[in-house]
């Protein structure tokens, strides 16, 4: 079948936004940008690496919607003599060119959350830290998230009220330690995650939970997240 994809390309001026190309109804919609930057237009810009849902390299808009370009169907986005599937780059970062988004504001965001285990002291037995299955099961949701910033364009916070918010992948990450059993670094993430611009702009609009392609409950975590700040607080010894 023949399918028109309408690629938001930036700047203007780089060639052309539309592509009448061949593809099938069960490829992914990446074959079909890799196609075309191969055989129509090498200057084509987009990001990519894994094929297979596990980088998060090719998140993009399309169709009005933050997906995974590998993990979409042609006859997802274009059913037979449907209209054009229209292509953009992530909503909430500065576009560099084409489909290729600067990432810093993102990454800068998730390494002020400290995501990594913050456990002094020495492991119990010679090498590892002991989890129970249930302890695990506490953080599964979260070390599902490969950092594709779907979250973080869908943000309505983000984009409408407070472009400083720490957004909900950074959340999420935060998350992913502060409920590993065998962390201790609670305190060392107060910072970011508890001020004006950390955690508690989020509205619970759940456009993050909708978009995320790893099917994380993101605004839950987020709200996880203001409740274990809440009762530290409130169980803080005042200080003498
Ligand atoms: S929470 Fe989901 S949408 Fe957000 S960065 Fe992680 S995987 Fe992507
Ligand atoms: S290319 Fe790695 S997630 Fe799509």
């Amino acid at each position: 079948m023949k399918i028109v994809l309408e690629i938001l390309r930036h700047p203007a001026g780089t060639g052309p936004g539309r592509f009448e190309i061949e593809a099938r109804p069960d490829e992914r919609l990446l074959d079909v940008l890799v196609r075309i930057a191969r055989r129509v237009d090498p200057t084509l810009g987009f990001r990519k690496s894994c094929g297979h849902g596990v980088c998060g390299s090719d998140a993009m808009v399309i169709n009005g919607r933050e997906r995974l370009a590998c993990k979409t169907l042609v006859k997802e986005v274009a059913p037979e003599g449907g209209p054009a599937v229209t292509v953009e780059p992530l909503r909430t970062l500065e576009v560099r060119r084409d489909l290729i988004v600067e990432q810093e504001p993102f990454f800068r965001r998730y390494r002020g959350v400290k995501p990594y285990l913050i456990a002094p002291g020495p492991a119990v037995g010679p090498r590892e830290r002991l989890q129970s299955p249930e302890e695990r099961a506490a953080i599964d949701d979260a070390t599902n998230c490969i950092l594709c910033a779907a979250c973080f364009s869908a943000c309505p916070v983000v984009r409408e009220v407070n472009p400083r918010f720490l957004g909900p992948a950074a959340i999420v990450q935060a998350s992913r330690f502060l409920e590993d059993s065998r962390d201790r670094g609670f305190e060392d993430r107060l910072g970011p995650l508890d001020r004006p611009d950390g955690v508690w702009p989020c509205e619970n609009r759940y456009k993050c939970t909708r978009v995320c392609p790893r099917g994380i409950q993101v605004t839950k975590l987020i709200n996880l997240t203001k409740r274990r700040i809440t009762e530290f607080k409130r169980n803080k010894p005042p200080s003498a």
